[in-house]
């Protein structure tokens, strides 16, 4: 269908160029091929969080982008990551999601490697005597991995900059929290939605959406100060939200949280989060944290991970506590997140077949309340990594 729509394109002429996106941005398959190869096979990505492999030679296995991966804390407690596949005839080799081994084997022919990926056993080696190969040829594939403030990020690019360049001050707002080192993963989730991965990411972008929830009508919008809220552009996309306070009892059937409950480094109204670029998004909400990531599947689906971090080992009274704070707005029955997803999927309904051509990203209000300048950064940085212009790709 190719029609013209002259409202929509009067109404796009009347915007400067940096303040609305075509929709193709969202649906193209060339551009999609352009944001794996230079952002998502470019750049530094959150995998898991450190208390996931916490004891030596715990593991955890993830897909990330169709690549299996295993993260592995190994006998030195560095943490590592590689491609969970074997040198041999290619098989995935571990299957499980989690678990504690000193020694990975395939379970194809048995080829066995260690917590740093080197090949440590070949059944009957001396049957490869003729060809010369050896087991120090056949090691795991490394990718580059590090830890920032708890949280384990890797990059299938050798020559990224450092990860602490990549994030440079964009978090510290959590320092006090995250390196207390008392923090765990206590709720995983994660969800396939039928939308582009970007409508997730501008969900934690758009403050302006704050009007779709109820929950934060009452809570922020209604019961905090707006101006109190600003937004801080960072370098390499990223973006500091801050300053607003939830009031949790102006919503009817939730209290108010108790400071006694917070989280270290935090008052219990505290609300404030950051976007890395492209993909992470983590948010403080006084007595819980949450992380999330998007990775796309296609260009039309996307898988969205959602982790809730609170006190290691709390006792069980305040950890159901917590479970019920954190899912009062991120659980996958919350008043948030589900509502999120809906968001996100709804637009791709509108961009998938072009019923709708550009989106507006157009508000301005001095980086406080609900302007949209993060979505004006983060498609700057975009278009930097991909070359596309997003206003005629
Ligand atoms: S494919 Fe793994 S041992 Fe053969
Ligand atoms: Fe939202």
């Amino acid at each position: 269908m190719n029609y013209e729509n002259t409202i929509a394109s009067k109404r796009k002429s009347s915007l400067p160029d940096t303040h609305f996106v075509n929709g193709s941005v969202y649906t193209n398959k060339a551009i999609f091929q352009k944001e794996k190869e230079k952002i998502f096979f470019h750049t530094w990505h959150f995998i898991c969080h450190e208390s996931e492999v916490l004891r030596k030679y715990d593991f955890r296995t993830i897909s990330f982008l169709g690549q299996p991966l295993i993260i592995i804390r190994g006998g030195d407690n560095k943490i590592r990551s590689f491609l969970n596949v074997c040198s041999h005839r290619g098989a995935k080799i571990i299957h499980a999601p989690s678990g504690n081994s000193k020694k990975l084997t395939c379970f194809y022919h048995l080829w066995s490697y260690n917590d740093r990926g080197d090949c440590i056993s070949i059944p009957r080696e001396n049957g490869y005597d003729n060809s010369n190969l050896k087991k120090n040829l056949c090691g795991l594939t490394e990718l580059k991995t590090d830890v920032f403030m708890g949280m384990v990020f890797i990059s299938f690019n050798e020559k990224i900059m450092p990860l602490n360049d990549f994030i440079g001050d964009s978090l510290s707002s959590f320092k006090n929290t995250l390196c207390s080192g008392k923090l765990e993963v206590f709720h995983y989730s994660k969800s396939t939605i039928k939308s582009n991965w970007k409508a997730w990411q501008e969900t934690n972008l758009d403050l302006y959406h704050e009007w779709m929830h109820v929950l934060l009508r009452r809570t922020q919008i209604n019961a905090g100060s707006m101006k109190d809220r600003k937004v801080q552009i960072m370098p390499n996309g990223h973006a500091v939200v801050g300053g607003l306070k939830a009031k949790y009892g102006s919503y009817k059937g939730i209290n108010d949280r108790k400071t006694t409950k917070a989280l270290p480094g935090l008052s219990s109204e505290d609300f404030f989060f950051v976007d890395l670029f492209p993909n992470f998004a983590i948010l403080a909400r006084g007595t819980a944290i949450r992380i999330d990531v998007v990775t796309p599947i296609d260009e039309n689906t996307s898988l969205v991970e959602w982790r809730g971090l609170g006190i290691k080992d709390e006792d069980p009274k305040d950890r159901r506590l917590r479970w019920k704070h954190h899912n009062q707005y991120w659980g996958p029955f919350g008043r948030n997140v589900p509502e999120d997803a809906f968001a996100a999927e709804a637009c791709g309904e509108g961009f998938i077949n072009s019923a709708s051509r550009y989106q507006i990203i157009a508000r301005e209000e001095n980086g406080t309340g609900q302007d949209d300048g993060m979505l004006r950064a983060w498609y700057k940085e975009w278009s930097k990594l991909t070359n596309v212009n997003i206003n005629k790709p």
